[in-house]
């Protein structure tokens, strides 16, 4: 799936600019700063790839990345960053909301989690506004790489713990790091044979 490439489509700020619906979609959500761009371009091996469309001011926009002739990868914008204006998150959960249980074609949401930090507070919110939109989400913990094999136990029984509760949560958690290349195999691997 991913050996002929991915490419940037568009960046979309309300559902009209949606492109069609005819391929299956992963979208990647996770906290300002949790590595979604970076992870996309681990996936697809171009690095810049997610952050060409990464300008700032353009932060609200739901990034659409082609992947062969099949399948959408869709960047998320971040949350949770401190000092957005009241109306800026109001319009993105807005757009969010109707995202999430407009699209056909996607499958699975990817929520990436800091590995060192675990499931915050605001990470709360999406995984109930998932449960509540039906669709199946994953977690993700990224920057691996900066966590001591010693602490890992610990976060992932936090993780665990956290994703409890939810319906929508598929229970196996993936370990990636965009710098080393830990888990992206692994990850390819889930896109790739989604139901
Ligand atoms: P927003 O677009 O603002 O929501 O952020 P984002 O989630 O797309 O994060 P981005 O990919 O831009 O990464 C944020 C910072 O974390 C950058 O400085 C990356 O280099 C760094 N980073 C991302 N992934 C990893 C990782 O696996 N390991 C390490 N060490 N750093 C990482
Ligand atoms: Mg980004």
């Amino acid at each position: 799936l991913f050996a002929p490439g991915a490419d940037f489509l568009k960046g979309v700020v309300a559902m009209e600019g949606l492109p069609a619906d005819d391929r299956v979609e992963v979208c990647f959500a996770g906290r300002s700063n949790v590595g979604k761009s970076s992870l996309i371009n681990a996936l697809t091996g171009r690095r810049g790839l997610a952050r060409a469309s990464n300008t700032p001011g353009r932060t609200q926009e739901i990034n659409y990345f082609t992947l062969g002739e099949t399948h959408y990868l869709v960047d998320l914008p971040g949350y949770g960053f401190a000092n957005a204006p009241v109306a800026v998150v109001e319009r993105w959960q807005r757009l969010l909301k109707r995202y999430l249980s407009g699209r056909a074609g996607l499958r699975r949401a990817f929520v990436l989690i800091d590995a060192r930090h675990g499931v915050k507070k605001v990470d709360e919110e999406i995984l109930t506004l998932l449960d509540r939109s039906a669709v199946t989400f994953q977690a993700v913990l990224t920057k691996a790489d900066k966590v001591k094999a010693r602490d890992l136990d610990r976060v992932l029984d936090q993780v665990r713990g956290a994703l409890g509760p939810h319906p929508a949560a598929f229970p196996e958690i993936v370990l990636t790091s965009s710098e080393t290349g830990d888990g992206i195999d692994v990850l390819r691997g889930i896109i790739a044979t989604l139901p």
